[in-house]
C-alpha cells in the first residue's frame, strides 16, 4: 500500500494536479495562486514542485496531492486514493479488513441507532411517552413530522437506556463513549445522559444517527433547556448541521440554504414546506458548517432570532460566510415573532413572503443602521459610519463594494471619495496579523524581544534555502550553529550547511529535509513555501537582504553572549575572584568590539 501511494505520487505532479483547479503562476522556486479553500484577493496559496506539497499562508490548509483532492472534492482518504490511482493508472491491491478504529466506530453507531429507536418507541407507543407526545403536538408538530425526524422520549429514570443497551450486548465503556451515559463521581454508578427529555436524533449526511439533542419537557431552574451529545469519535458538533441530511437535495435545487438556530425552528419550518433549511443547534456557526453548504449552493439566508444575541450572531456569521465565498442574505422575521419556529407556526403567509425574496445582508444591515438618519444629525452619521465601515471593508466582491460605498456616501450626504478614503484606512485585523506572519526583513526590523532572534533565524534559513546557490554558499559560512542554539531550527541549519559543503552548483531541498524530526521538518516546509515577493527573482535585492539579515542574526547572538558574560562578571565580583574577573572583562571588551563592527 505504501508502495502504491509512492507510485501514484511519482506519476502525478502536484503542480499539474492543482492547476486543473486553480490558475498557478511561477514565483521563484514555487508556484503561487489564489487559495481554493478560502476567499482572498491576494495570493497566499503556494505549491512546491520540489517537495510536492502545497500550503496556504492565509488559512493554513496544506499537504500533498491526496490532501489536496480530499479537501477540494470533500473526499475521504480512501476515495482520493482511488481517484488518483485511476488517474495515474496504478492498480490498487484491494483494501484490507476494516481497521480496529472502523470496528469501534461501527459499534458506537449501532448503539446510537438502537437508542434512537428505543426513544422513538417510548414516545410514540409507550404510555410513559404520553406527556412528551402531548408537548410536541402542543407545539404544532404532526405525527408525520415526528416520524420524519424520528423524535423520541427519554424517560426520567436513572439508567433505563443504559440497561436496555447492556441487554443488547453493549458494554458500559461503549455506551459511555457513544455519549449516552456517564459515571457519577459520587457513587461510581452509571447514569443515562438524557433523562426526562424530548429527544432529537442528530443524523449525519448519510442518515446515520451520530448523537442526540434533548429538550426538557418541564423547564426547571438549574438543568439546561437543551442538552447535546458530547464530542465522540462519531460526533463533532462543529461539523454538524441539524436537518442537513434531509435538506441536501433541496438546498442544491434552491441554490441556497436557509439557516436557523434551533431544532424547533428547523422542524417547524420543514413541516411548513421550507425544506432547504438547516440549523446550527446551539453552537456558533463554524467555517466547516459553511463549507458543507458551499458544496451545494452559493447562497445562505440567515434567519436568526430577533433578539440582540441573534443580531450579534448574524454579524459574525456573515463575516465567516464572506470568507468562505458565500453570498449572505437575510429574511427578516414577521413583526411580533421571536424566532423562525413561531414564524412558521403563527405567521406562515408573511414568513413565506419574506423567505421568497430575501434581502442582501448588506442592504438589510444598511437600512437597519441608516433608517431615520437626519441630514443635520452629525453624531448619528458618525455612529452609522462607525457601524457600517468595518462591515463594508470586509466585502470581497468589488462590484458589491462599489455599490455600497455609493449608498453609504448618499446616506451620509458625503462625496464618495471620503468614504473610500475612510475604507482604505481601515486595516482588517486578520489581514494585519497575516502580514506579520509573513517573513520580511522590513517587519523584523520592528520586532523586539525574544521572538526577534527566532524570527531572524527562520528568515535567514529561508533565504539560504531559496536564494541563488552561489550566494547561499558565500553567506552560510558566516553563520555558525551557535547562532541557532536553543532553537528548533538548529537541525535545519546543520543539515543545510552539510549539503552546501557537499555540493558545487545546486542542491535538492529534499536532501535537506531527509533526517529532520517532525517539528523541524514542518518548519522546513514552511520556509520552502513562504512567499518571498520581490526577492524571488532579483539577485541584487537577494544579496542585500541576505547580508543584512545575517548581520542582524549575528548581532542577536553577540548580545546574548554579552548577557551571559555580564552574569558571570556579577558572580565573579560577588565571590571576589580577581583573576577571573580580569579575563572576563577582556572577553567582554572583545564582544563589544565585535558588536560595534
Ligand atoms: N440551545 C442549547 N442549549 C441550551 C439552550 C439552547 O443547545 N441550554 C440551543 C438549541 O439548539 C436551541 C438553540 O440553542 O434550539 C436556540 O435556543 P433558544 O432560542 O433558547 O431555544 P429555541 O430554539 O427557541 O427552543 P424552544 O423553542 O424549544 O424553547
Ligand atoms: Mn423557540
Amino acid at each position: 500500500m505504501a508502495n502504491e501511494i509512492q507510485q501514484i505520487k511519482d506519476k502525478i505532479d502536484i503542480v499539474g494536479l492543482i492547476s486543473q483547479y486553480v490558475p498557478l503562476k511561477k514565483s521563484g522556486r514555487n508556484y503561487k495562486g489564489l487559495c481554493p479553500f478560502h476567499a482572498e484577493k491576494t495570493p497566499s496559496f503556494m505549491v512546491s514542485p520540489e517537495l510536492q506539497i502545497f500550503k496556504c499562508f492565509g488559512c493554513s490548509e496544506g499537504g500533498d496531492i491526496f490532501a489536496f483532492l480530499m479537501k477540494r472534492e470533500g473526499l475521504e482518504f480512501k476515495e482520493a486514493l482511488e481517484e488518483l490511482a485511476k488517474r495515474a493508472g496504478v492498480k490498487l491491491s484491494s483494501y484490507s479488513a476494516p481497521s480496529n478504529e472502523d470496528q469501534r466506530r461501527g459499534r458506537l453507531l449501532s448503539a446510537l441507532s438502537l437508542s434512537s429507536r428505543f426513544y422513538n418507541y417510548l414516545l410514540t407507543e409507550h404510555p410513559a411517552g404520553r406527556v412528551a407526545l402531548k408537548y410536541l403536538s402542543g407545539r404544532g408538530l404532526t405525527p408525520e413530522t415526528i416520524k420524519k425526524f424520528l423524535l423520541g422520549f427519554a424517560p426520567n429514570e436513572p439508567d433505563s437506556l443504559t440497561r436496555f443497551l447492556q441487554k443488547k450486548g453493549f458494554s458500559l465503556p461503549e455506551i459511555t463513549e457513544a455519549g449516552l451515559a456517564f459515571r457519577s463521581d459520587r457513587n461510581n454508578k452509571f447514569f443515562d445522559r438524557f433523562r426526562g427529555r424530548v429527544m432529537f436524533p442528530l443524523f449525519d449526511s448519510r442518515g446515520q444517527v451520530i448523537g442526540f439533542s434533548g429538550r426538557l419537557i418541564k423547564e426547571s431552574g438549574d438543568a439546561p433547556k437543551y442538552l447535546n451529545s458530547p464530542e465522540t469519535p462519531v460526533f463533532s458538533k462543529s461539523r454538524f448541521l441539524f436537518g442537513f441530511n434531509l435538506a441536501r437535495p433541496f438546498i442544491k435545487k434552491a441554490g441556497r440554504a436557509v439557516l436557523v438556530e434551533g431544532q424547533m425552528d428547523l422542524i417547524s419550518n420543514v413541516q411548513a414546506g421550507v425544506e432547504n433549511a438547516v440549523a446550527t443547534s446551539g453552537t456558533a456557526l463554524t467555517a466547516d458548517q459553511l463549507k458543507m453548504i458551499k458544496k451545494l449552493a452559493p447562497e445562505v439566508v440567515f434567519c436568526f432570532d430577533a433578539d440582540e444575541a441573534g443580531q450579534k450572531a448574524l454579524e459574525r456569521s456573515v463575516e465567516l460566510a464572506e470568507a468562505e465565498g458565500l453570498t449572505s442574505l437575510v429574511s427578516p422575521l414577521p413583526l411580533g415573532v421571536k424566532d423562525p419556529d413561531e414564524a412558521a407556526q403563527k405567521k406562515l403567509a408573511e414568513w413565506q413572503e419574506s423567505l421568497a425574496k430575501p434581502l442582501s445582508f448588506y442592504d438589510y444591515y444598511f437600512n437597519l443602521n441608516t433608517a431615520n438618519l437626519l441630514k443635520s444629525d452629525a453624531l448619528g452619521k458618525k455612529r452609522a459610519a462607525d457601524k457600517l465601515l468595518p462591515i463594508l471593508s470586509k466585502i470581497i466582491d468589488p462590484l458589491q463594494k462599489a455599490h455600497f460605498v455609493k449608498k453609504l456616501a448618499e446616506s451620509l450626504d458625503l462625496e464618495e471619495r471620503f468614504v473610500r478614503e475612510a475604507l482604505d484606512k481601515m486595516v482588517v485585523p486578520s489581514d494585519r496579523a497575516k502580514a506579520e506572519d509573513r517573513l520580511s526583513y522590513r517587519v523584523i526590523e520592528g520586532l523586539k524581544g525574544p521572538k526577534r532572534a527566532e524570527t531572524l533565524r527562520r528568515y535567514v534559513l529561508c533565504l539560504l534555502l531559496r536564494f541563488d546557490f552561489s550566494l547561499g554558499k558565500r553567506y552560510i559560512g558566516k553563520l555558525a550553529a551557535k547562532d541557532f542554539a536553543g532553537s528548533e531550527t538548529q537541525p535545519i541549519f546543520t543539515r543545510l550547511k552539510e549539503v552546501y559543503n557537499e555540493r558545487e552548483r545546486s542542491f535538492d531541498p529534499l536532501a535537506v529535509k531527509t533526517g529532520l524530526a517532525e517539528e523541524p521538518a514542518r518548519i522546513f516546509e514552511e520556509l520552502m513555501l513562504s512567499d518571498l515577493g520581490e526577492f524571488e527573482e532579483d539577485k541584487g535585492l537577494q544579496e542585500k537582504e541576505l547580508g543584512a539579515v545575517a548581520a542582524e542574526l549575528k548581532k542577536e547572538t553577540l548580545k546574548s553572549e554579552v548577557e551571559v558574560l555580564l552574569a558571570e562578571i556579577r558572580r565573579a565580583e560577588k565571590e571576589n575572584e580577581k583573576e577571573e574577573l580580569k579575563s572576563l572583562q577582556v572577553k567582554l571588551n572583545n564582544l563589544y568590539q565585535k558588536l560595534k563592527d
